[in-house]
Order: C-alpha cells, then structure tokens, then sequence
C-alpha cells in the first residue's frame, strides 16, 4: 500500500471523533481505538524512514516489559497485545529462569529486543558479558552507570566490537524505584536530580547511546543533552494505577511531553485484566501527547 492512500486513510479517520490511524513502528500503522476489541494494523512495505536506524527515530516507543516467570507465559500474552507495539524488554527474572532461549519467541516475530540486565561489574567482565548478548542480536542492552567510567567505556567498545549486530548501550543513572532517603542511606548527600543528571553526563561523556532515567528526569536530560542520546523511562503509571515499588513515576504523556524515545512499562500492562485495552490505551495517550 501506498503512503498515499494512507495519507487519505488517515484524513478519512480524521472525520471520525477519538480514531485514528497511528504510525507505531517502521511500517507498521495501527487503528486506535480498536474495534470490537480487536485490533487492524496496515503494514507498508514500501514505506521507508528516512532514519536507517530504527532505534535513533526521534519518536516515542512503547516497550512492553515480560516480566514472567517463564518463556510458557511469553506467547499468550503476545497474542493479546496490539502488533503496532514492537519492542519488548527481557529483564533478570524472565532471564535468569530460562536463558538466552527466552529471546526466541520475540526473534521468531520480528520483534525488537530490550535486553535489561543492567550489567555492573569489572570493565573486562562487562565486555565479555556485552559481546555475548550481541551475539543474540538485542537492540538495546542495560549497563549501570554506576559501574564507572571505565566500565562503561569497556561496555561501548564490546559493543562496537561486535559489528552489524551491536547492541545500543544504555546506563541506568538511579533506579526509579529509588528516593532521596535511599541515595541518603548510601552516603549519596547531593539531591537525587542532581546526582542523576551527573551520572547520566559522565555516562553519556564515556560514549554510552542512551540513558534509562524516571519520567521526573527526562525534561532535564533533554535540555541538556540535546536531541541524540536515546531516553529511555520506566515508572510510568497511567493516572490511577498503583505505583507498586516505584517511587518516582509518571504518566505516559508526561514522558513523551518531556522527550523520552522510550517508555517502558511492566505490570501495568502485564498485569492488567486486560493487557489489550491497557496497552491500547497507554498507546492512545502516547499518540495524543506526540501530538
Ligand atoms: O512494572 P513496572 O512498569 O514498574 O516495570 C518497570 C520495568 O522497568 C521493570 O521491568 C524494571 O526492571 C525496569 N526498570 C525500572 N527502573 C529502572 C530500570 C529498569 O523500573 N531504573
């Protein structure tokens, strides 16, 4: 299908209050809201970005994080969630359970690859550690910032190292599920924002890709490192949701508005009645936000 016929499309849907078709990936455009609970995406074959690579556009992705016991429970709930959502984050539970096998469900569908295991350790471990996870073809990997200089530089060059297939590095700055009492106890006396933003600037400043803050954080960033290194925010909660552990939140529109590339977001989805209509609607605020 042409881009004009789906600029036609998308005048048409224009017409009909709160629809809209909505570009969510590469080629693939989705109907929010969807009808009858179901969800119809268009796939564009021809449509090029003009950015090569996908992981730098300057839009705002949704990364849906498999937080499961088990590779069994990857599927169903793939099945259930709308196919304009491409990336997903593998963290230390899923991981840890099954190994690298859990990645195979997401690369038999052509799904994107958030790979969180937020690596902190020695520099030669971590490379080693990197080039492993670039030999599954992740798009993004987690290192903690707080791993030093040295070891992120190791962790950039691992990566570098590893070709095509290389891995964006992305440092954890401070947990979100972290408050300033917590920095306090760890004999961190500076205020959390700007302890944050000093550990972001000396990641960034060793050649990591991107930076993993709370959505408190992102407008700061941005501001101050400028459009390029990709943002990634967890912590989002939909106005009502509980918080759970996460001590510092916000809202999907919050961090689109302030310049995240990517939210992630876990059991507010995942662990919803209705992952497709919490999903779904995270997707609609997004889509509102960006304008
Ligand atoms: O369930 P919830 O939406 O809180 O999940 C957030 C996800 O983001 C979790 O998988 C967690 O490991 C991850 N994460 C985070 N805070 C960070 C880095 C990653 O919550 N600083």
């Amino acid at each position: 299908m042409s881009t004009g016929i789906i600029i036609i499309l998308k005048i048409f849907l224009s017409l009909i209050p709160n629809t809209r078709l909505t570009r969510c990936s590469k080629s693939v455009f989705t109907l929010i809201p969807p009808l009858g609970k179901r969800y119809y995406s268009i796939n564009v074959p021809l449509f090029t970005y003009p950015h090569k690579d996908h992981c730098m556009q300057p839009t705002t992705e949704l990364i849906v994080a498999l937080d499961l016991p088990n590779a069994r429970a990857i599927d169903p709930l793939l099945d259930k969630l709308p196919p304009a959502i491409r990336w997903f984050k593998v963290g230390l539970e899923l991981f840890t359970a099954e190994g690298p096998a859990c990645l195979h469900a997401l690369q038999q569908r052509h799904l994107k690859i958030f790979l969180d295991l937020k690596l902190h350790d020695i520099p030669n471990t971590v490379a080693h550690a990197v080039s492993a996870a670039a030999r599954h073809g992740v798009g993004m990997l987690t290192v903690h910032a707080s791993g030093g200089s040295g070891m992120l530089k190791a962790a950039v060059e691992a990566a570098a190292q590893s070709g095509s297939h290389a891995p964006k590095i992305i440092a954890v700055t401070t947990l979100t599920s972290l408050n300033q009492a917590d920095l306090d106890q760890q004999g961190i006396t500076r205020p959390l924002s700007h302890h944050t933003l000093a550990m972001g600037s000396m990641a960034i400043a060793a050649g990591v890709n991107g930076l993993v803050c709370s959505p408190q954080e992102a407008a700061a960033f941005r501001h101050q490192l400028g459009p390029a290194p990709i943002l990634v925010t967890p912590g989002i909660r939909p106005a009502g949701s509980a918080v759970g552990d996460q001590k510092r939140t916000g809202t999907p529109a919050q961090a689109v508005r302030d310049g995240s590339n990517f939210l992630v977001v876990g059991r507010p989805i995942v662990q919803a009645t209705d992952p497709a209509a919490a999903a779904g609607s995270i997707l609609n605020e997004m889509q509102i936000s960006s304008g």
